[in-house]
């Protein structure tokens, strides 16, 4: 308070932002400028998209709402999961043969991370190597030292442990199957831990028919959805093969031209609704750390929208991107949101759906998205009210303060005058 009592007067709108002292989160909502992720309220984290022109740091989403905390009892097929993309593909990580990764990187966080951020679909490249099964990037099918993450047990355990945690939770792995061994897939899942929690293909609705439910497959713990690119698994080793349970459009660059949403080439029509699922990827050949946050903004919405025409009126279950936490607002976790609105209750976003209400009845109030446990008051001089949230900096207050935030203006007047 000393700091700043002097020079601020009646000239300027001041808002103070008290924090009570036994929570240390600042509560800064999306798009409020930040200079550090504790300044923006859970789920949230501080990121400028200078891609997308927004050069000030904001507070950005980083979870979708969870749909089944607003709406259980549905069958899977009306949920939308945020997906990510060689989800084990972390940026920055060293292989662990000890070889530098030369392999492009497609998230920031480990899978752990993202799924207690609520990614709910991981999509894992997997390879024979080192007499193992690897997570793994190729050059013609084949895996380096140079382009290998690390055993694929070690993600597989941490997806039981946060299964064995979350006990209503569901997963979807959607693998890129380049495993050849006899039963490498079959073996690697066991020793992970997680056949008790194996979803049977032969339950899996292959006419187009409803999934059962998410509190049905909860009650019988099949909490895992596994999905094999190769064929030849389901036989074998009884592991679905995705395209006889999902549409899905064309991967990469190709598929992110606005306004249309072609079908990847093994996917049925993405109108086939033999398939009762349905899979969106939006992300490019090369993965861009730095154009992600574009991408996965006002183009994923659209794409979103595109494919959901194209797919016979049908939103997707799946939305898989790059560098899930990138966005310039809502991001990702938004467009999953709004597919859950439609999906679950016929509104734009999951936040309007409660339960056994009318589908489509939309106009109630909507609850709180993002209720925080924090004390806010919010003190306003007399005098100029032009000072927008939006354009709030933040010092460090005192012990008893936490933060005050105070108008850009007074901040440049304690500057020029200090
Ligand atoms: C690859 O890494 C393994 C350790 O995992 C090592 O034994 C092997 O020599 C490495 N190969 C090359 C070609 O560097
Ligand atoms: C599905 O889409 C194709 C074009 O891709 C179209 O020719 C066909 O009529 C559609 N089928 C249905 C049932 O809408």
């Amino acid at each position: 308070m000393a700091k700043i009592k002097c020079r601020c007067n009646a000239l300027f709108t001041i808002f103070f932002v008290t924090v009570a002292l036994f929570t240390y989160a600042s509560s800064l909502k999306e798009g409020q400028t930040c200079v550090d992720n504790s300044n923006c309220d859970a789920g949230l984290h501080c990121e400028a998209c200078v891609a997308d022109g927004n050069l000030r740091p904001r507070c950005t989403r980083i979870q979708p709402l969870s749909p089944l905390s607003k709406v259980k009892g549905l069958p899977f097929n009306r949920y939308t999961w945020l997906t990510t993309h060689n989800s084990f593909a972390k940026f920055g990580e060293k292989s662990a043969t000890g070889s530098v990764v030369l392999a492009p990187t497609n998230q920031q966080d480990s899978v752990t991370d993202q799924l207690d951020n609520g990614v709910r679909g991981l999509m894992l490249d997997m390879y024979d190597f080192e007499n193992d099964v690897w997570l793994c990037h190729s050059f013609g099918g084949k895996c380096f030292n140079y382009t290998a993450f690390q055993p694929a047990i070690n993600v597989l355990k941490e997806i039981r442990v946060f299964l064995e945690k979350n006990p209503t939770e569901i997963i979807t792995i959607i693998i890129e199957d380049y495993v050849t061994s006899p039963n490498g897939l079959t073996n690697v899942f066991n020793a992970a831990g997680l056949r008790k929690y194996w979803f049977p293909a032969a339950q899996m609705p292959s006419d187009g028919r409803d999934w059962p439910t998410v509190d049905s497959m909860v009650r019988q713990n099949h909490r895992l959805v596994v999905f094999t690119s190769k064929f030849s698994k389901q036989a074998t080793e009884g592991i679905a093969y995705e395209w006889k349970y999902l549409v899905e459009n064309q991967y990469g660059t190709a598929g992110m031209k606005s306004g249309v949403c072609p079908k990847r080439t093994e996917s049925a029509a993405m109108n086939a609704t033999s398939r009762s699922l349905v899979l969106v990827n939006y992300f490019p050949d090369t993965p861009d750390i730095t154009q992600a946050c574009k991408h996965n903004s006002d183009p994923l919405k659209s794409m979103v929208n595109t494919c959901h025409d194209a797919a016979g009126k049908r939103w997707p279950n799946f939305i898989a991107v790059d560098f899930y936490k990138r966005s310039d607002g809502g991001g990702a976790p938004a467009a999953v949101d709004m597919a859950n609105g439609q999906l679950v209750c016929g509104c734009s976003t999951i936040a309007a759906c409660r339960p056994n209400m009318n589908f489509g009845d939309c106009n109630l109030p909507e609850a709180g998205a993002a209720p925080t446990p924090t004390t806010i008051s919010a003190i306003k001089s007399s005098g100029n009210t032009g000072g927008q949230p939006g354009q709030l900096r933040w010092l460090f207050g005192s012990d008893v303060w936490k933060f005050h935030f105070i108008t850009d203006k007074v901040a440049k007047h304690i500057v020029s005058t200090n």
